[in-house]
């Protein structure tokens, strides 16, 4: 699997020296981060075909079976303060729908913040995770995405079975994973490539792939309070604005709250 992924990649990216493959493997992003506190170097990649812990947002599992979905992490080095890195998940998102759309043909849709979809499945998670300098300085950054690719309905556990879909659920076709992985890769190192620079020009894409913004949402924040209003904007650091019922603006970072549809997942 790892060399037809290498094959299958781009030869201006040069991350394919520095691709680590792993049959099965705890969490892509635990491994990350334990290699980039012992010095890995920027564009580390771990790839795995199975992970026995994957984790999502808010300390949930992340359902990481063998053979059907790409659990990829990559280790970043920006030389920034971590308040610069506040649309790195943002940045990430816009990289997936990106390889989603070269590999397959089809571009997803952003649930804000973090989550691609397809109509109103869930087709992939993205866990980011900053390790900091003892100046204060970003130290690295672990983008880690869970892409599920050729899982049929009855794979997926009952509790997301009515949420969770897959490439293969979409387009009804055989999916090649290495095309897709390598595509992958590919988006982050270009993504990479202006995550510092071009900030504007990927919030801009991320309002035209946010499929969020105009939507009826519910803010449920951690005590378990729920406002409702409509989702207005992204601002430069990825928070979403809503405009509340009462007629209040609020700016919602990714950390504090979780936002559902007013009518289910999406
Ligand atoms: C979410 O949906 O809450 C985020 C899911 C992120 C899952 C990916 S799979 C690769 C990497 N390793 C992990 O343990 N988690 C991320």
């Amino acid at each position: 699997m790892k060399d037809l992924i290498i094959k299958n990649m781009k030869e201006s990216c040069p991350w394919q020296d520095s691709l680590l493959w792993f049959e099965t493997i705890d969490s892509t992003n635990t491994r990350a981060k334990e290699l980039a506190s012992r010095g890995a170097p920027h564009g580390t990649v771990l790839i795995a075909d199975h992970q026995t812990g994957g984790r999502g947002r808010r300390g949930r599992s992340f359902h990481s079976p063998a053979g059907t979905g790409i659990y990829l992490s990559v280790i970043l080095r920006p030389h920034c303060a971590a308040t610069e890195l506040m649309h790195l998940t943002c940045a990430a998102a816009v990289a997936m729908c990106d390889a989603v759309e070269t590999a397959c043909g089809i571009r997803p849709g952003i649930k804000w913040t973090n989550d691609l979809v397809c109509g109103s499945r869930k087709l992939a998670g993205i866990l980011t995770e900053l390790g900091l300098a003892p100046g204060g300085g970003v130290d690295y950054a672990i983008i880690g995405i869970g892409l599920n690719c050729c899982q049929r309905e009855s794979d997926f556990p009952e509790e997301i079975r009515g949420i969770a879909g897959s490439l293969h659920s979409v387009l009804g076709t055989e999916i090649d994973r290495s095309g897709v992985a390598a595509a992958m890769t590919d988006a982050l190192w270009r993504m990479d490539q202006t995550l510092l620079t071009g900030r504007d020009a990927l919030i801009a894409q991320y309002r035209k792939d946010c499929i969020t913004l105009g939507r009826p949402v519910s803010i449920v924040t951690a005590d378990g309070s729920v406002r409702h209003g409509i989702a207005r904007d992204i601002d430069e650091a990825g928070a979403l604005i809503v405009r509340l019922d009462n007629g209040s603006l609020e700016t919602v970072n990714s950390g504090e709250v979780s936002i559902r549809g007013m009518y289910g997942y999406v």
